[in-house]
């Protein structure tokens, strides 16, 4: 059953560079070849939500210059409803990327006009979405509305809480599903220990926690629950981790979308995630539903 899936959310050129190693602060490395990808947490959420099966519209911004034009054509191609997209004046979302041999990454973002999507473009009453993803590369007023409309719709809102900042009290009321990987929980809670952060957010939460730990799989918690949910490994090497956590809340909202449980749509998330890894840009591997199902029964 084809689901429907609302993402607020960011929309990026990325600018990448593979180099050997990563720089530390204040040295330079020579690289290899420069390459642009499209990307946005948001709007990669989007992308796999789309291939893994679900109708998904985006509710962004982008600028109004030629990265912005390349930007919501590619999601449009992906068959994704782009009609709630404004164009900005200004600069499109820019992340410079660098990745390393192991395909492990670092990203600077310039939000550019993912800072204009406003509480005023979370209309989702028209939508009729079964599952609403946000995350904080948009300004905190507009995800927060995101999630308490999806509340008020009984759609399920599911937030990736990158770039890491603290969470509100008015936030966790809401119960969403919360995402984070193991640095952004302990940002999102003000706690340097990773198993007392979790502690912490699922006694101020009554949504369900999922923490990504890359090829170790995610950890879900729900107030005193803890399981662990192993990833399944391709057998392909790890070219790029860059948007991986995207593949996997983009799955976990197509399978919920659904109507799979949390817990099913889990080893479906571990799966894009895993087989995400396997091509340069955050979307060069992102799967499809068939390829997702595949590694499943595998
Ligand atoms: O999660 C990966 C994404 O983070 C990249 O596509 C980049 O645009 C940043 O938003």
């Amino acid at each position: 059953m084809n689901g429907r899936v609302v993402v607020v959310g960011s929309i990026n050129v990325d600018l990448v560079v593979h180099a050997d190693r990563l720089p530390l602060p204040g040295e330079t490395v020579l690289g290899g070849q420069f390459a642009r990808f499209q990307g946005g947490k948001g709007a990669n959420q989007a992308v796999a939500a789309a291939r893994a099966g679900a109708s998904v519209t985006m509710i962004g911004a982008v600028g109004d210059d030629a990265y912005g034009t390349d930007a919501v054509r590619a999601l449009a191609d992906e068959g994704i409803d782009t009609s709630r997209v404004r164009v900005v004046e200004g600069p499109t979302g820019v992340a410079l990327i660098g990745v390393g041999a192991r395909g492990e990454n670092t990203i600077m973002l310039a939000a550019g006009a993912n800072e204009r999507v406003g509480e005023e473009d979370v209309e989702l009453d028209s939508l009729r979405p079964e599952v609403v993803l946000t995350g904080f590369e948009i300004p905190y007023p507009a995800a927060v509305a995101a999630v308490r409309s999806a509340r008020r719709l009984r759609a399920t809102p599911i937030v990736t809480p990158a770039p890491a900042r603290a969470v509100s009290a008015e936030l966790l009321a809401l119960d969403p599903v919360i995402v984070p990987n193991e640095h952004e929980l302990t940002v999102i809670i003000g706690n340097d220990d990773p198993a007392a952060a979790l502690d912490e957010l699922t006694r101020r939460s009554g949504g369900a926690v999922v923490v990504t730990q890359g090829p170790a799989g995610a950890l879900l918690a729900v107030r005193d629950r803890r399981e662990r949910f192993n990833s399944v490994r391709p057998k392909a090497d790890v070219v790029d981790t860059t948007g991986a956590g995207d593949a996997f809340v983009g799955a976990l909202a197509a399978w919920m979308a659904g109507g799979a449980s949390l817990e099913e749509a889990l080893h479906a998330a571990n799966a894009a995630g895993a087989l995400s890894v396997t091509a340069a840009g955050a979307r060069g591997a992102l799967p499809s539903r068939a390829a997702i199902e595949e590694l499943l029964r595998a």
